[in-house]
């Protein structure tokens, strides 16, 4: 049954002259999608009621993140201002409040169409407020807004109902009130950090529904693929993961013969949503639980005594499982299609470089996989943060694309010494000689040991700004503003291109070894290794 046919990553559909000329890449028939974002807590700071311009803080990622969004969407404001009928504001002052985002942004390039204002009590029971659709049916008629293609952004579960009650979809960010509704939001996937995730996850949707355009069926095909035994690779926030169902032992196998993994190192099993952990994990100790509530769907993986169901050949026969809910709308609309959780490592051929795009899980996997799936280049860049609750306190098995600072404010200190465990790798990717290009690959702490070797042609691979030294055949910086995000993103491609170049030696520097940089650290020493 081993039908080959890996789909080319579709090209979208170019954007119509019209489209373009109103910043819209995706108008049907005179129509246009939206984006409905909510003020308080999801664009600025949730800080009681604003009164005067001067009370007005953003979120730093907001205006990048709209300027992207409005590439294809026009943007409306739609906000819930009780106070104004509490007497505790005056519609004068929310006026100008929201002249004031309104030109802030402007100052961005960044142009919102319209503010939509409900100024009432909820026991004064108007037609206006959230989650009557009221102003996004204003906002159809005005404007020829199609709110099927449409999506309102915000951090109360009024606004995801909001989008449902317009046939819109919703997403729920854990900024402002977020976190502190987040137990209402049970059964909602679209659950993200803020503003940025947001857009990245609109944008992958936006993505998602013109390659059905333009292939009808596709995921459905996919997710048959993987209920027949068969493998598919399918993006998700880290990187490219090449997926077989959980429990078919057979398509497991494929799995480890395709990529070349040695049987030892055992799979993460990707879920749609916390509701799938008891198929797979036999107890979840409460602060699994709390991570599980504060960070999926995102990059934070949890080892997990297992489930007697779970196929030896998943877990390498440990005791544990680990289990991840992607933060990506391909991945998670995939896994729910199958109908059951879906193994995946990251799909490339085991202890190379891992794949950020289609392209290059092509390149290395391309006859080996059923399908790939498309969905853009991966957000986060770097793989999940490994987190297992085998032991006591809590350990740190790989750092990845969850910063452990913002997991131990939660749960508190890990354990950061590797873990001894039974078993030949005690963890993850955790052989010290991964994530490798086949360039020899060496990692410099200091700057001034960024200089090319005579008469080699040497690459360098850079954190903020080019190398001092000249001489070197090809540079990549990986984030010139200095945001480690941003170069977490960018380093797999980064490597990649270095090691296509045919050179005779890359250098990196290594990045501050905080947050995201712990990761990106882990993975240019990894690459390094035995070479130094
Ligand atoms: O971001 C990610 O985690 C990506 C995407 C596709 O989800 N996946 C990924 O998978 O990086 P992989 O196979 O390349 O790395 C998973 C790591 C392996 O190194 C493995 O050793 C470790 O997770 N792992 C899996 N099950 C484990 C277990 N029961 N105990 C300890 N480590 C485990
Ligand atoms: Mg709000």
């Amino acid at each position: 049954m081993r039908r080959r046919l890996t789909e080319n990553p579709l090209r979208p559909a170019e954007a119509t002259a019209a489209g373009r000329e109103n910043g819209n890449g995706m108008e049907r028939h005179g129509l246009t999608p939206a984006v409905f974002l909510d003020r308080d807590g999801t664009i600025i700071e949730d800080r009681g009621h604003l009164r005067s311009p001067a009370d007005v803080v953003f979120y730093p990622d907001t205006a990048p993140a709209l300027a992207r969004l409005q590439k294809h969407f026009r943007l409306f404001v739609v906000t819930h201002q009780p106070g104004i009928a509490g007497g505790v504001v005056s519609a004068d002052e929310v006026a100008r409040v929201n002249a004031h985002v309104v030109a802030r942004l402007r100052g961005h390039g960044v142009v919102i169409t319209e503010v939509y204002c409900c100024p009432h009590r909820r026991d004064e029971r108007c037609g206006c407020i959230k989650p009557n659709p009221f102003f996004l049916r204003e906002a159809a008629r005005a404007f020829g807004v199609d709110l099927a293609q449409s999506f309102v952004v915000g951090d109360h579960p009024h606004d995801v109902a909001l989008a449902a009650n317009a046939g819109a979809a919703g997403i729920y960010v854990l900024t402002g009130h977020g976190l502190k509704h987040r137990a209402e939001m049970r059964g909602c996937k679209a659950i993200v950090p803020g503003i940025r995730e947001a857009a990245d996850w609109v944008l992958a949707c936006r993505a998602m529904r013109m390659r059905e355009a333009a292939q009808p069926g596709l995921l459905d095909r996919a997710a048959a693929l993987l209920r027949g035994g068969g493998l598919v690779a399918f993006p998700t926030e880290t990187v490219y993961g090449l997926g077989a169902a959980v429990f078919d032992e057979k398509a497991v196998a494929r799995v480890f013969e395709a990529k070349r993994r040695p049987r030892f190192d055992p799979l993460i099993a990707h879920v749609s949503g916390p509701g799938q952990l008891p198929l797979l994990a036999e107890t979840v100790p409460p602060a699994a639980e709390d991570l599980i509530g504060r960070f999926w769907p995102g990059p934070l993986t949890l080892v997990l005594p297992r489930s007697a169901a779970v196929p030896d050949l998943v877990t390498a026969g440990l005791g544990t499982v680990a289990v991840r809910m992607p933060r990506h709308p391909v991945a998670l609309e995939l896994i729910e299609r199958a109908g059951a959780p879906v193994a995946a490592p990251s799909a490339n051929v085991f202890g190379h470089t891992s794949p950020t795009t289609a392209g290059h899980v092509i390149e290395q996997l391309g006859g080996a996989v059923d399908m790939v799936l498309d969905g853009g280049p991966c957000a986060v860049g770097v793989e999940s943060t490994i987190v297992s609750f085998a032991c006591a306190p809590p350990a740190l098995l790989r750092p990845g694309g969850l910063p452990v600072e913002e997991i131990e404010a939660a749960v508190g200190p890990l354990d950061k010494a590797r873990p001894p465990d039974a078993g030949a790798v005690a963890a993850p990717g955790m052989l010290p000689r991964h994530y490798a290009t086949r360039t020899p690959l060496r990692l410099v702490a200091r700057r001034a040991a960024l200089r090319p070797a005579a008469g080699a042609r040497t690459g360098a691979l850079v954190y903020r700004r080019a190398p001092d030294a000249g001489g070197f055949a090809a540079v990549e910086i990986l984030s010139a503003d200095g945001d480690l995000r941003e170069a977490a993103a960018n380093l797999f491609g980064a490597m990649r291109r270095l090691d296509g170049m045919g050179l005779d030696g890359i250098l990196a520097e290594t990045v501050p070894d905080a947050g995201l940089g712990r990761a990106i650290n882990d993975r240019l020493g990894r690459s390094a290794a035995d070479r130094a």
